[in-house]
């Protein structure tokens, strides 16, 4: 009976959603809202084209995607260490945060992750099949700006 309820416990354990990750400290400390904006996103909160990250989004590049614009090279793919970051907001102000997202690329492959605006982890992983899909669209999977061509 005891290791019943154990049991039980734990697994009510494991249904609670998670929250935080060793990632989104990683952003934070990143100071990614420090970044460059991306391209054709420098307006703050610019209203989304229709993604499902909240009705208005800031779109952070770092370094390695902003060298490939000051490059102006063209490109079949963004490098290694790409980082991208949005936020998505639920009004204008930026008061309420609705997502955090971003995407990595490691070893030619794009590490996904998203994150409710209480920290709770919605999506992490290389080729995360949620955000994957719909990405796919996109110019190396990137949905609000395109590689140089
Ligand atoms: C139904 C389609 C769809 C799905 C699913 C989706 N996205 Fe997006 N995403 C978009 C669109 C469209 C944009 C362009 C900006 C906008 O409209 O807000 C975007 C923009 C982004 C950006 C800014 C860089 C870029 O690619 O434009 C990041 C980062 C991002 N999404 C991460 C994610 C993550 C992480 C997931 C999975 C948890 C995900 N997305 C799932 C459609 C989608």
């Amino acid at each position: 009976m005891h290791r019943l309820l154990g049991l039980s416990a734990l697994l009510a354990a494991c249904q609670q959603p998670q929250i935080g990750s060793d990632f989104l400290d990683d952003l934070r400390e990143q100071g990614y809202r420090e970044f460059a904006r991306a391209p054709g996103w420098e307006t703050p909160r610019a209203p989304a084209q229709g993604g499902p990250h909240g009705p208005f989004v800031d779109i952070y590049m770092n370094d390695t995607v902003e060298e490939v614009f000051a490059a102006g090279d063209p490109l079949d793919a963004w490098p290694d260490g790409s980082l991208i970051v949005k936020d998505g907001w639920n009004d204008e102000n930026g008061d309420s945060l609705k997502f955090v997202a971003a995407m990595e690329k490691r070893d030619d492959k794009w590490f996904w992750a998203e994150y409710r605006g209480n920290d709770e982890v919605v999506a992490e992983g290389i080729e995360h099949s949620t955000c994957a899909g719909c990405h796919s669209a996109g110019s190396d999977s990137v949905r609000a700006f395109a590689l140089p061509r």
